[in-house]
């Protein structure tokens, strides 16, 4: 994408993505949480922080939820606006990748679209995407924060499953199915998913 600024310069640090990975216990990535409201996103995102956590592995968990509360306050819930939203955490991601962590990421990203256009600003590696399975039934019937029923009410435009469409993944690195493992269960799926492919050194 272009940029606005003219007369902008890019400055190099001297210490490289490589040199900081050498004082850390992992290759940093990114994991891409997507999945519908109430599929699992976020608890999972906190459980697996906990988990690394643990394991001396530096990871930080981007939320919609929350980074909707400050970086996208400006942003609400139409196509363009989610697309801006996932391009700023795609933004975000790249940078903390370059700083040498694990990123958690779990936003709705409900755009096949969108979620290639941050697969394509990371390098090849560095975004793994999850899927986040549960069925719209479910979904509904946790219904956590009751937005399903305020959305069946006519409340909520546009809201995710109900009056805003989702792309299930065409091709994800990973399926987490909500309605069939525990959250220890998923945690470990995704756990051994990270050490088959090295990303604890
Ligand atoms: S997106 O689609 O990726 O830009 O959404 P995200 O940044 O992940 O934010 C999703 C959370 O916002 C609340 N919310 C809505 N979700 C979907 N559609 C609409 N219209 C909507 N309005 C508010 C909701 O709490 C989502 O949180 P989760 O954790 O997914 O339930």
């Amino acid at each position: 994408m272009d940029h606005k600024s003219d007369n902008i310069t890019w400055h190099h640090s001297n210490i490289s993505r490589d040199d900081r990975q050498k004082r850390t216990r992992q290759r940093s990535c990114t994991l891409w949480l997507t999945g519908l409201s109430g599929s699992g996103k976020s608890t999972l995102a906190f459980a697996l922080e906990k988990e690394l956590y643990a394991r001396g592995i530096a990871s930080y968990v981007l939320d919609g939820d929350n980074i909707r509360h400050g970086l996208n306050r400006d942003l609400g819930f139409s196509d363009e606006d989610r697309q801006e939203n996932i391009r700023r955490i795609g933004e975000i991601s790249k940078l903390f990748v370059d700083a040498g962590l694990v990123v958690l990421a779990a936003f709705i990203s409900p755009n096949e679209k969108d979620r290639n256009m941050v697969r394509e600003l990371l390098q090849p590696g560095d975004f793994n995407e999850i899927f986040v399975k549960c069925s719209l039934e479910e979904c509904e019937k946790r219904d956590p924060k009751g937005l399903y029923r305020k959305a069946r009410s006519g409340k909520i435009p546009n809201f995710t499953g109900v009056s805003g469409q989702y792309d299930i993944p065409s091709a994800p690195e990973l399926i987490i199915d909500t309605e069939q493992l525990t959250i220890e269960q998923s945690i470990a799926a995704i756990i051994n998913y990270l050490e088959e492919r090295n990303y604890f050194t």
